[in-house]
């Protein structure tokens, strides 16, 4: 199997309840297949570690994802994120990822534990990134942020890390385009209090603060101190129409009935399911990958600091 194939395995491993979620990390993975993460390494606002093990090749074992973690999903249509919750089960690790991670970084403890059972980091720190960073100056070769739209102020934030990386060091981070909110298949019924919009939207909207241009974000890392030394974009439209609905309101049932199935049984299920529809997604991902980028709506962006 070549390595986009490997990739989008491991993360329907993970994410099988929710396909959506295994596409869209897949392509965040594929776009950073050719960046060379240079140590100290930090990773900024690594919520339960999934996605970075998964990123630097980690393996879990098949009776793992991270919805056997889930002991309840009560909550979920009262808007709660059913992934931070205190109990867990920890992951049966059979692929070491690739490379450890000297420093995860995350507001939510929850996480952070969960983080912890992956074995990829060094060191987890609990912090909001909305503040000063509790770091030296000159601290990191590397910083990966995924977290940037959901801040107060991504100009506070990313001079931060500008502050704490080392001259020649480098940002890997993801940010939406405009475009991204538009795209979503209930944005504008939100507008008009449509009840169906506002149960899928689930704080999605609101979250997701900060949605720009390329110009914009180009003036963004300006004013923070960064130049960009790389530049791409990925998700379609098509994806996000899909993914902006996907097995979402399904899922905390799928993940109850899951949940009740004994190892042997889950594991079954799972590897027939990764298997009879690994043929869908990967031709999707293909599909994705090699469809006209003028409709991408998210961001990838590797920054230096100005010299
Ligand atoms: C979109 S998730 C990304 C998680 C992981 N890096 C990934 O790519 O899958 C954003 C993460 O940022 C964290 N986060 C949100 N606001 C934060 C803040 N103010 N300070 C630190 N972490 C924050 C969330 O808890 C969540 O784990």
């Amino acid at each position: 199997m070549d390595t986009n194939g490997q990739i989008l395995k491991n993360f329907l491993n993970l994410y099988w309840l929710r396909p959506e979620t295994a596409i869209w990390r897949t392509l965040d993975a594929i776009q950073m297949k050719n960046i060379a993460f240079q140590k100290p390494l930090l990773d900024a606002g690594c919520g339960d570690g999934s996605f970075s093990f998964t990123l630097f090749s980690g393996e879990t074992s098949k009776s793992f994802d991270v919805y056997s973690t889930i002991s309840s999903t009560k909550d979920f249509f009262s808007g709660k994120d059913i992934h931070n919750q205190n109990s867990f089960v920890k992951p049966k690790i059979t692929k070491k990822s690739s490379l450890k991670i000297n420093v995860g970084m995350d507001w939510k403890s929850n996480l952070l534990d969960k983080a912890k059972s992956y074995g990829l980091y060094n060191k987890l720190i609990k912090h909001d990134m909305n503040k000063k960073f509790p770091f030296e100056e000159n601290s990191f070769n590397s910083v990966f942020s995924n977290v940037l739209y959901w801040l107060k102020d991504p100009i506070f934030s990313l001079s931060e890390i500008n502050r704490i990386l080392k001259n020649n060091g480098q940002v890997i981070i993801f940010v939406p385009d405009k475009k991204f909110q538009n795209f979503l298949i209930f944005n504008h019924f939100l507008k008009t209090k449509s009840k169906w919009a506002k149960i899928l939207d689930r704080g999605i909207h609101d979250n997701i603060k900060h949605c720009y241009t390329n110009q914009e974000w180009k003036k963004i890392f300006s004013t923070s101190g960064f130049e960009i030394s790389h530049h791409s974009t990925h998700l379609s439209k098509n994806l996000i129409k899909f993914w902006s609905i996907g097995l979402r309101p399904y899922s905390p049932f799928l993940i109850e009935m899951a949940n009740k199935l004994d190892n042997l049984e889950r594991k079954r299920i799972k590897n027939r399911l990764i298997n009879e529809l690994y043929p869908l997604f990967r031709s999707y991902i293909d599909f994705e990958l090699s469809s006209p980028s003028k409709n991408n709506c998210f961001h990838m962006y590797v920054l230096k600091p100005k010299s």
